[in-house]
């Protein structure tokens, strides 16, 4: 039995494949090493590719199965790649990743009731799927797999999988064993998986993998894995992809050790690792042995670099501290992050950790959402007048994310209770909300456009001079720049004013383009 992967990896990323299907591979590679009828093979193309050369593309491999890993970026297309291949290929479709629940595999179209849909975690699911067509194919008896659902006529089939691997080291490593090209990350952007889990919960994210607790690979794995990447193969960006990394506080030092190790005996920098943590989930010691892994003992790039009309961060405003350091607020509205079933902020603490960041020079990359239940236009822009202060003198970034309601999320359920009307379209975003109305939705994401223009640049300076300047609140100096830019002749055909909403891509990419830096410091100069 042939089976083929398709990656379909989002447009904007340097990396040109997806972790998940090479995880698939590994795992099901060893559960059938004994057989040499089972062969997997994965194909990764970029999600913008025409659906007519993926489809000639799997046509020629001539499968019995193909799997999609289906993600917010990509079910679109997987979609149509699969109408297309109905009427070509005989083959049986496997739907599996973060897109894919008991809710969205009943909004597919009808013709997508001869799938399997595999729910959650796939690694194993998958290996006893492909038992089982195999078992089916050879006139066996055979019962499909738990966590694997199906259509028997208009009805969904599914019995929930009470079998999780909870030794991850069984899942093979897929840079050691060469299951992952080298060529697509040698010298380049890795991914690495600790752990799987989380004990949060919070009701709108799918992080957690619904597991009731958290799995991790030995630190003998991590180590031997960040040696390869980093030594071996010299990659120069490494994106940990844990919900928690500190999730066991004491684990994640002695990995930061590790690092520090790898950068002092070997005297290599990597350009970036990103991980997340909440600010509870850290202490000093952990703050300061993340310091260690910078370049410099002092760095201040925001200060030191001219503004210009291309997005900053990444190139120039991280340089030099390689982690960064990513964490949720989420919210500042005690009500929102109740309904979300996330703890209130800890002022105290919150405080503390901002303050330990900024001395010990560590960059921090931090996450709001807009649009959570009982959250207002006002709740909002209040918790960002509190919170941008903090953003002084410092290269840390402003992360905002429009509220999604992902499929499989517990949010997902609770909509109608919070009168929430979003995109059944990934990437199922917000429209509104019982306390957030459209228009004022609307109008909060120009204004975040703008604020993420001049605060996530060089230019932050100058706002913060803007503010000390007329005692003026930040909201209102950011209305100010935005009415400006309304009033403005030679911005009238600029997306901001043109387009109903400014969704993330725009904040962190066009309207660098769209609005130059020498205006905003006209602007911000004479305010
Ligand atoms: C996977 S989380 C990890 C962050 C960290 N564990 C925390 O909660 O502070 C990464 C970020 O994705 C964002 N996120 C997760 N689910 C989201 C959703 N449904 N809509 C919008 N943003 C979401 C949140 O802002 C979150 O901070
Ligand atoms: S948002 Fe963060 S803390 Fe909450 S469930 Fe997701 S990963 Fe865990």
């Amino acid at each position: 039995m042939k089976l083929i992967l398709i990656n379909l990896y989002p447009k904007e990323t340097i990396a040109r494949y997806l972790l998940s299907s090479y995880v698939l591979k590994a795992y099901v590679d060893k559960s059938f090493e004994r057989d040499k009828n089972i062969s997997i093979q994965v194909l990764n193309f970029n999600a913008e590719t025409e659906t007519s050369e993926i489809c000639e593309k799997i046509i020629k491999h001539n499968s019995d199965c193909v799997g999609y890993s289906c993600y917010i970026w990509n079910i679109e297309k997987i979609l149509d790649i699969v109408k297309t291949l109905k009427n070509r290929l005989n083959c049986i479709h496997i739907f599996g990743g973060p897109e894919i629940s008991l809710h969205t595999m009943q909004r597919l179209p009808d013709s997508n009731r001869t799938n399997y849909y595999v729910i959650g975690e796939g690694e194993k699911k998958l290996a006893n799927l492909l038992t089982y067509l195999k078992n089916k194919n050879a006139d066996f008896e055979a019962e499909v797999p738990q966590g694997v659902a199906y259509w028997n006529k208009d009805e969904v089939c599914y019995k929930k999988d009470t079998d999780k691997i909870t030794n991850l080291d069984k899942i093979p490593s897929i840079y050691l064993n060469g299951i992952l090209d080298n060529c697509l990350y040698t010298g380049g952007q890795a991914f690495l998986e600790t752990q799987r889990g989380c004990k949060y919960k919070c009701n709108y994210c799918i992080y957690h993998k619904h597991l009731s607790t958290i799995y991790y690979y030995s630190l003998q794995r991590v180590f031997e894995e960040l040696d390869y990447l980093i030594i071996k193969k010299r990659i120069f960006a490494l994106r940990i992809f844990d919900a928690v990394f500190a999730s066991n506080l004491t684990r994640a030092k002695k990995i930061v050790e590790h690092l520090i190790k790898i950068k002092e005996n070997n005297r290599i920098l990597l350009s970036c690792i990103y991980w997340e943590f909440n600010y509870y989930d850290v202490d000093e010691e952990f703050i300061r042995l993340v310091s260690s892994l910078k370049s410099r003992k002092k760095i201040l790039n925001a200060n030191e670099i001219p503004p210009l009309n291309r997005p900053q961060l990444y190139s120039e405003m991280l340089k030099g501290y390689t982690a960064i350091n990513c964490f949720g607020i989420q919210s500042f509205h005690k009500e929102s992050l109740r309904a979300v079933g996330r703890a209130s902020i800890d002022i105290k603490a919150l405080k503390d950790f901002m303050n330990m960041a900024k001395e010990y020079n560590i960059v921090l990359k931090i996450d709001l959402i807009l649009g959570l239940p009982f959250e207002t236009f006002d709740t909002y822009f209040e918790g960002l007048e509190f919170f941008l202060p903090f953003f002084k003198d410092t290269d840390h970034i402003l992360n905002i994310h429009y509220l999604q309601v992902l499929p499989g999320s517990d949010l997902e359920n609770k909509c109608k209770t919070y009168g929430i009307r979003y995109s059944l379209e990934a990437p199922h975003i917000v429209f509104s909300t019982q306390s957030f109305q459209e228009a004022e939705m609307k109008y909060a994401s120009k204004l975040s456009a703008v604020l993420f223009r001049v605060i996530n640049s060089p230019l932050r300076k100058y706002l913060f001079a803007a503010k000390e300047k007329t005692g003026k609140r930040f909201y209102d100096l950011i209305q100010s720049i935005f009415d400006n830019i309304a009033t403005s002749q030679k911005f009238k055909q600029t997306r901001l004013l043109q387009s109903e909403y400014a969704y993330d891509v725009y904040w962190n990419n066009d309207i660098f383009q769209e609005i130059p830096s020498e205006w905003f410091l006209d602007v911000l100069k004479t305010i």
